[in-house]
């Protein structure tokens, strides 16, 4: 199957951005480790970083086209503000889970609100790096190709 990992603003900083908070897995190995488990079990793996809600919202629309058949998603700041991206996700009616490598609800008030929780097949928060690969192993064992069968 094809798989689709997406994040949000700033995840481009991880590794130096407040890694007491966030860990010092950068983004790219987050990137490799989930490539390389999903080769292994059979399925392709892309994945996109941008800053702009315009470009994840275009990447969404695109994934609703090419024949994506999950998305795994840290929508990072977006995540307390995004309508849009959340239209997007809604509209293409692709199967999703929301990761975050901290934990929104044990921080301040305004990150306990997602725009993309009650939409998710899932939420997967406050793991450090380990959140993503959790996440990988729900979509996998979706796809009907668990990670350890
Ligand atoms: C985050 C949590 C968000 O509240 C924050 O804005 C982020 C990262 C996480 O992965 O813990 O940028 O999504």
């Amino acid at each position: 199957a094809k798989l689709l990992l997406l994040h949000g603003p700033n995840l481009n900083l991880l590794g130096s951005r407040e890694p007491e908070r966030y860990g010092h897995a950068t983004l790219a190995e987050i990137d490799g480790d989930l490539s390389t488990r999903a080769a292994a079990a059979g399925h392709a793996l892309q994945h996109l970083q941008s800053n702009a809600e315009a470009e994840l919202v275009d990447r969404v629309q695109a994934a609703g086209r090419d024949g994506t058949d999950f998305i795994l998603i840290n929508p990072a700041a977006f995540t307390h503000t995004s309508v849009a991206l959340r239209d997007a996700l809604a509209a293409v009616a692709i199967p999703f889970i929301e990761v975050h490598l901290s934990n929104p609800h044990a921080r301040e008030p305004f990150r306990r609100t997602s725009y993309f929780s009650d939409l998710a097949v899932g939420v997967v928060a406050g793991f450090g790096a380990d959140s993503y690969r959790y996440a990988l192993d729900a979509a996998l064992q979706r796809l009907g190709t668990p990670a350890n069968p």
